[in-house]
């Protein structure tokens, strides 16, 4: 089984008008997931790029729902709108695979999982597990969730996959992102890392002064490098270019081209 991420920024511009949608590209990925595709089971978790971040920012849905009702009901009505930015995502996204003949089939994130501050503490696997037994490629996506402490939040796409491969031990998880992969400093200023140590990822994190970044709510690259390090525990891992033809093949067949951390 092979965990793939299409990263927001993949099939769209997050900078972008909101809701824009690279079509081509999640084409592109969806034939090179078919070149596979029976001999190899596929899940897919795409973010939210110029869908969910945008909407998830303006009502501020990672500080949780506030005490006084009327500030709590508008946040409710910012929860569902997230929630329904993501799903036109996930519709397009699952357009796609179908068009190419790919048995795609939608998850919906926030009704599977409950979150404690973000991170998850309870995910219906079953149902995963049944579909990929019935050859489907299951399609779930970064999230808005329920949240055992703070009522609401967000529940990044790289969450889901942190839990998911420890539930299911894929042989593999490739993010795919829009840029060649780790970098050891800003992405075309840094050094491509091409094999990276799970040891390693602590010292990097401290050179690459993680914070989180520009409008994204779950904390970009930094996030991602965390949870890495604890998918590398089951999983091999990789980070390519999404954007890039090949690359994902690349990642499956294991001679690709961008970062690649061993078991
Ligand atoms: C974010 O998911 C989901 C929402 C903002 C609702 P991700 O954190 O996985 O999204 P990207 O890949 O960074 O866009």
């Amino acid at each position: 089984m092979i965990i793939v991420k299409v990263g927001g920024s993949v099939f769209s511009d997050k900078k972008g008008e909101a809701e824009n949608f690279d079509e081509e590209t999640v084409r592109r990925i969806a034939k090179e997931i078919a070149e596979f595709y029976p001999g190899k089971d596929f899940i897919i978790v795409h973010g939210g790029g110029s869908f969910g971040h945008p909407e998830a920012k303006k009502y501020g849905i990672r500080d949780g729902l506030p005490e006084d009702w009327k500030s709590a009901s508008l946040k409710r009505i910012g929860f569902s709108l997230t929630h329904q930015a993501m799903l036109r995502a996930n519709d397009m996204i699952v357009g796609v695979f179908l068009d190419e003949g790919l048995p795609a089939f939608s998850v919906s994130t926030s009704s599977i999982f409950l979150t404690r501050n973000g991170e998850v503490v309870h995910g219906d696997v079953e149902v995963i597990k049944k579909l990929i037994e019935n050859r489907f490629i299951p399609i779930l996506f970064g999230d808005v969730s329920l949240d055992l402490a703070k009522g609401i939040d967000i529940l990044s796409g790289d969450q889901i996959i942190t839990y998911l491969a420890k539930m299911l031990e894929p042989e593999k998880v490739i993010f795919l992102m829009d840029v060649d992969g780790i970098y050891d400093g800003k992405p075309g200023e840094g050094e491509l890392i091409q094999d990276l140590k799970r040891a390693e990822i602590g010292p990097l994190l401290e050179r690459l002064h993680c914070t989180a970044a520009g409008t994204d709510v779950t904390g970009g690259i930094c996030n991602k490098l965390r949870e890495a390090a604890k998918i590398a525990e089951h999983s091999e891992v990789w980070f390519v270019n999404g954007k890039i033809p090949g690359r994902l093949g690349g990642a499956v067949r294991g001679d690709g081209f961008g970062t690649r951390i061993a078991r």
